[in-house]
């Protein structure tokens, strides 16, 4: 198939485009941040008038994956016009675009809809209730893709993996700290399903050549805290784990409001996928043999200096 990825120099466009060129003929879209990069890329700001178009139109996809967004929680904050227009506004033009061409088009979601006031798992039945600017207008964004191309597949997701800044995920805030011998926090009221981004990317693709569509939960299936993954992170890499103190997201000093419980049911991807979801512990085994074998060295490479 012929992919065209948005967002491909981010932590999941990138990742995901790399996994895919084993099997897909991918074309990347980003603002030429990438530089020898494997793949078919073109350098566009998809907020310009008629960009999507215009790209759609030269590339001529089969599949389009939409991870490109405002994806820095911090900077929705300060940023809501910004927010608004990448987060709500383009996945719905894309929507549309898609639609009209018969362009079969995952889009890019997230856990953070949810307020985290729920007990128990998340399913895709819930209300979303977002607490901040970045998960508003992300939330906007799935609706409008939904509403407009109901053959499209809304994918609420949460991923770590190495990126071409070397500091985008959870992971290298981890690894580039224990590495280092530095102290820091991990937060233990903060609950997530953390997915190897490599078996993220393996996923999307599954569910694309099943042609699903609607909304899913694709994520592993394993909820812990931000805390727990560090340490279990630590322990996988065979660095010290009391370097990680344990804290509450309340004592962060961070600006914008977090939910706590974002643990989420896959059943509804499991049942459609008719098999097992890779669990966290394959995918740390993924992301350990990835360190070692200079995976961060090579997508770091691929950042245009
Ligand atoms: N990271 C997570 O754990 C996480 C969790 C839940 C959901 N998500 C969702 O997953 C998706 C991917 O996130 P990520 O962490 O991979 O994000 P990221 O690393 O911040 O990458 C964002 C991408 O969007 C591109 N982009 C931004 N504005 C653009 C524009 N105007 N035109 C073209 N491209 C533009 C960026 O290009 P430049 O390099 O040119 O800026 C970059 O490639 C997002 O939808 C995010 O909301 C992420």
């Amino acid at each position: 198939m012929r992919i065209l990825i948005t967002g491909a120099s981010g932590l999941l466009g990138l990742n995901l485009a790399l996994e895919a060129i084993n099997t897909h003929d991918v074309v990347g879209v980003d603002r030429c941040q990438l530089i020898n990069a494997p793949f078919e890329q073109v350098c566009t700001d998809l907020m310009e008038k008629g960009a999507l178009e215009s790209v759609l139109d030269k590339v001529q996809p089969e599949w389009l994956i939409h991870c490109a967004a405002m994806a820095n929680v911090e900077d929705c904050e300060t940023n809501p016009g910004l927010a608004r227009n990448l987060n709500a506004s383009l996945p719905g033009d894309l929507a549309s675009a898609c639609k009209i061409r018969g362009v079969k088009m995952v889009h890019i979601s997230t856990d953070s809809v949810f307020d985290g006031s729920k007990s128990d798992l998340y399913t895709e039945e819930d209300v979303p209730n977002p607490l901040n600017m970045y998960a508003k207008t992300k939330l906007q964004g799935e609706q409008a893709v939904i509403s407009i191309n109901p053959s499209a597949i809304v994918a609420r997701v949460n991923f770590f993996g190495f990126s071409v800044s070397g500091t985008r995920s959870i992971a290298e805030f981890f690894i580039n700290n224990l590495n280092a011998g530095k102290r820091i926090k991990g937060f233990t009221d903060l609950m997530f399903n953390p997915t190897f981004v490599g078996d993220l990317a393996s996923l999307l693709l599954q569910m694309l050549a099943m042609d699903l569509s609607g909304l899913y939960h694709t994520a592993s299936g394993d909820v812990m805290s931000k805390y727990a993954f560090g340490v279990l992170l630590a322990r996988r890499f065979g660095w010290d784990e009391s370097l990680i103190s344990p804290e509450s997201v309340e004592d962060s000093g961070l600006t914008a409001r977090r939910a706590l419980n974002l643990g989420l049911s896959v059943q509804k991807l499991l049942t459609a996928l008719g098999e097992p979801i890779p669990d966290f512990s394959t995918g740390l085994d993924r992301l350990y043999t990835q360190f070692h074998q200079g995976y961060p060295q090579k997508i770091r490479s691929y950042q245009y200096a």
